[in-house]
C-alpha cells in the first residue's frame, strides 16, 4: 500500500468548509483505487490560531511540515488580521520555504460550466499556466523608510534571480513538449526596463533549447485583453508571481468563476512538500453559510493525484466535476444552483462510485 502523508491546513473562511468536501473525494479515490491511501494531520494555523497566539503557525511550522508528502490547504485570510500578516506569514512562507517554484493553474472550461465570453468554448479555452512561485514581485525584498515622515519612501524590490526563472520557464517548456503545446510567455519589458528585459532574455534562451515547440510573447496588459478576446491562443503560458495571481484570476472567470479554479504549488524535485490548494481566497462574505462552492479544491486533490503519479484518478476525479455540472442538478449558488457544499461533495463521490 502506498501510503502519503498528508498535511491538511484547512486554514479561514471557506477553507475548512471545501477542504472537507476535498477529504471526502480523496478518500472515495483511494478506496476505489486500492493501491494508495492517505494519513491526514490536520493543523490549526490560520487568522483565529494568529488571535489566540499572535503568530499565524508554530515557530517550527516549517520543520513540522517537511515530512510529509503533500500539504492540503483551504484558505488564508480574515478581517480582523491584516493580509500581509496572515498570507505573509503562512501561504507565502509555505511557498518559499519548500521552493514551490512552480504554479501550476488549469484553466480549462469543462462541459457545462458557464463562460462569461459569448465566443468562449471547451476548444478554445484550454489553457495551463505556470506562475512562477517562489521570487518575483512576492521576494518581500524591501524597505520602509522614514515611516509616517513627509519624506516616507516606500521600496518594493522585484528579485528575478536566474536560476529561479531559468528553472520556471523551462518547467513549462517540458510541459509543453509532453503534451505538443505552444509556450506563451507574459512579460512586460516595455515598462519594467530590468526584471522582465531579463525574462525575456531568458525565455529566448531556454526556447533554443526546444526548436519543435512554437512560441509566443506578449505584454501583460495585451495579453489580459487576449486571453478574452480569443482565448484560443494560449496554451502553455509562463509568467511571473504577480502577473500570474492577476492573469490566472482572469483565467477563472473564464472557466466558470472562483469556484473552479484549482491549483498546485509544486517542488518539483520532491524535495520538499508540494502543496495543493484553490485559487480562491477565504470568501468572508460566504464563510459560513454552507454555501461555498468545493470543485476548486476538488479539482486540486485532482492534481495531487496526478502529482502522486495516479493520472487516470486524476481524470477521473476531473471527469466528476464535469459530469456535476453537466446534470446541472447538485450546484453551489456561484454555478446558478442552490445545493450546499456538502450535497456537491457527496454527488461527487456518488459520481466516482459509477
Ligand atoms: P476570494 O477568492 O476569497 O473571494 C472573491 C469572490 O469570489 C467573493 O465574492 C467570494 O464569495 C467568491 N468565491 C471565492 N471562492 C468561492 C467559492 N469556492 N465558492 C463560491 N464563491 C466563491 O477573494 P477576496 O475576497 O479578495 O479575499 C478574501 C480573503 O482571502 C483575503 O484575506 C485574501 O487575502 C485571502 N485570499 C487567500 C487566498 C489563499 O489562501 N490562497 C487566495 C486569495 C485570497
Ligand atoms: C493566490 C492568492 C495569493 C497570491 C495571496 C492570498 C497572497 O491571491 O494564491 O492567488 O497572491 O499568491
Ligand atoms: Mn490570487
Amino acid at each position: 500500500m502506498n501510503v502519503k502523508k498528508i498535511a491538511v491546513i484547512a486554514g479561514d473562511g471557506i477553507g475548512p468548509e471545501v477542504v472537507n468536501e476535498g477529504i471526502k473525494v480523496m478518500d472515495k479515490m483511494a478506496a476505489l483505487d486500492g493501491t494508495i491511501q492517505f494519513e491526514y494531520t490536520y493543523f490549526p494555523w490560520g487568522c483565529e490560531y494568529y488571535l489566540k497566539h499572535g503568530k499565524m503557525m508554530d515557530d517550527d511550522g516549517i520543520d513540522q511540515l517537511a515530512s510529509f508528502d503533500a500539504i492540503y490547504l483551504g484558505a488564508v485570510g480574515y478581517p480582523g488580521v491584516p493580509d500581509s500578516v496572515s498570507l505573509r506569514d503562512l501561504l507565502i512562507v509555505i511557498r518559499k520555504e519548500f521552493d514551490q517554484y512552480v504554479n501550476l493553474r488549469p484553466i480549462k472550461l469543462l462541459n457545462g460550466a458557464p463562460c462569461p465570453i459569448h465566443h468562449g468554448s471547451n476548444e478554445n479555452i484550454n489553457m495551463t499556466f505556470i506562475r512562477e512561485n517562489s521570487e518575483g514581485e512576492y521576494s518581500g525584498a524591501g524597505e520602509w523608510l522614514y515611516k509616517g515622515k513627509p519624506e516616507e519612501v516606500v521600496l518594493q524590490t522585484g528579485v528575478f534571480s536566474r536560476k529561479g526563472t531559468e528553472r520556471v520557464i523551462r518547467h513549462a517548456f517540458e510541459i509543453a513538449n509532453k503534451e505538443n503545446k505552444t509556450v506563451t510567455s507574459i512579460s512586460k519589458a516595455n515598462a519594467l526596463n530590468y526584471s522582465m528585459v531579463f525574462w525575456d532574455e531568458v525565455f529566448k534562451e531556454v526556447s533554443k533549447d526546444y526548436p519543435n515547440i512554437t512560441t509566443y510573447s506578449y505584454l501583460v496588459d495585451a495579453a489580459a485583453m487576449h486571453m478574452i478576446m480569443d482565448p484560443a491562443r494560449f496554451e502553455v503560458v509562463v509568467t511571473s508571481n504577480l502577473f500570474g495571481d492577476i492573469l490566472t484570476d482572469v483565467g477563472a472567470a473564464l472557466a466558470g468563476g472562483m469556484g473552479l479554479a484549482a491549483g498546485a504549488n509544486l517542488n518539483p524535485e520532491k524535495k520538499y512538500p508540494s502543496m495543493f490548494e484553490p485559487v480562491h481566497g477565504s470568501a468572508p462574505d460566504i464563510a459560513g453559510k454552507g454555501v461555498a462552492n468545493p470543485l476548486a479544491a476538488i479539482w486540486s486533490v485532482s492534481q495531487m493525484f496526478d502529482f502522486f503519479g495516479y493520472a487516470n484518478r486524476g481524470k477521473e476525479i476531473l471527469q466528476a466535476i464535469e459530469q456535476i455540472m453537466v446534470e446541472g442538478k447538485v450546484l453551489t449558488p456561484d454555478l446558478g444552483g442552490n445545493a450546499r457544499t456538502d450535497e456537491v461533495g457527496d454527488r461527487i463521490v456518488q459520481l466516482l462510485d459509477q
